[in-house]
């Protein structure tokens, strides 16, 4: 029996291989209630605590709130808080509870999100902490997948980017253990990603590091890019050594599959071409509307509407 109702969202993780499966399907009905919107959620609240920037996350998990006929309240800027009058985290959220019936939270702490469980009546899904997680991303980040090239199982998928910071490259390489998938990490040296979440990820697929993009290149089926996570850097002088180290062009997927798709978290500063756009590989904005559907389905699941 799968239980979503009050589950709290805090790390990929929680979920198994068939309770993704079925987010995936209450996902897929959501494409079509999105068009028309529904009440299912009427009276319900959703708070977004966002003390990190946002536009893509934040956005949809309203919108999707919306189109279940609930409501939102929140910050995007915890600087217009009471959190700079001083105000703890712990005594923020024991605030929050009572107005809300879910709290999507981001934090540039890691550890923010397990906190605020400890804290809260009310379901917490996390929406980004530090560069630990970020659950929900990778889920819309396989249904992409699942969706543009109709299987997750057999393929090749290259990670290129920062993955020492990325968040999303963390929880999606933890989804994909789920999945039998050959991973390529492609970084420069130093955003190679740490070694503890290797030794995970190694134990249950193979993953291969690659020094360049060329090397993996022909053979892969998706290929996810990521941003340089400048705000994770103590050092401004190291991010700027760092920038432009690698880039997505049309010289670069010359040597692609046809079939081969590019997807991106968002948002992206200058490793993909905007050239790109215009390819048969771009997928990454059909990736931000797709997170409409998976966010109105975890809405819907945590909060009962959908058993
Ligand atoms: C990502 C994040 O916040 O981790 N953005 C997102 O939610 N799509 C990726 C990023 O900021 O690079």
């Amino acid at each position: 029996m799968m239980e979503f109702q009050n589950r709290n969202v805090i790390s990929i993780q929680d979920f198994s291989r068939d309770e993704i499966d079925y987010i995936f399907e209450v996902s897929r009905s959501m494409e079509s209630v999105a068009k028309v919107g529904s009440d299912v959620l009427k009276g319900k609240i959703l708070a977004t605590l966002f003390f990190e920037p946002s536009t893509r996350t934040r956005l949809s998990f309203e919108a999707a709130m919306q189109k279940l006929g609930g409501s939102t309240i929140g910050f995007s800027d915890a600087e217009t808080s009471s959190t700079k009058k001083g105000e703890n985290f712990v005594d923020t959220i024991r605030t929050v509870e009572n107005y809300a019936d879910v709290i999507a939270l981001r934090h540039r702490l890691e550890g923010a999100a397990s906190v605020a469980v400890e804290c809260s009546r009310v379901p917490i899904i996390n929406s980004g902490t530090g560069a630990q997680e970020h659950p929900t991303q990778a889920l819309i980040d396989l249904y992409t997948i699942q969706k543009e090239k109709g299987q997750i199982d057999n393929l090749k998928i290259a990670f290129v980017g920062d993955l020492r910071y990325g968040r999303t490259v963390h929880s999606l390489a933890r989804a994909l253990m789920n999945y039998d998938v050959e991973l390529f990490l492609v970084s420069p040296e130093v955003l190679r990603m740490q070694e503890s979440i290797l030794r995970e990820v190694k134990g249950k697929i193979s993953v291969i590091e690659k020094q360049s993009l060329e090397d993996v290149m022909s053979e892969v089926d998706v290929l996810y890019v990521t941003r340089i996570q400048q705000e994770r850097f103590s050092d401004s002088a190291e991010y700027a050594k760092l920038r432009g180290s690698y880039r997505v062009d049309l010289e670069t997927v010359k040597m692609a599959k046809e079939d081969m798709i590019i997807l991106h978290p968002l948002p992206r500063v200058d490793e993909i071409a905007p050239e790109i756009d215009q390819t048969v590989h771009a997928r990454y904005f059909q990736q931000v509307g797709n997170g409409l559907f998976v966010r109105m389905a975890i809405l819907s699941l945590v909060l009962g509407a959908t058993k």
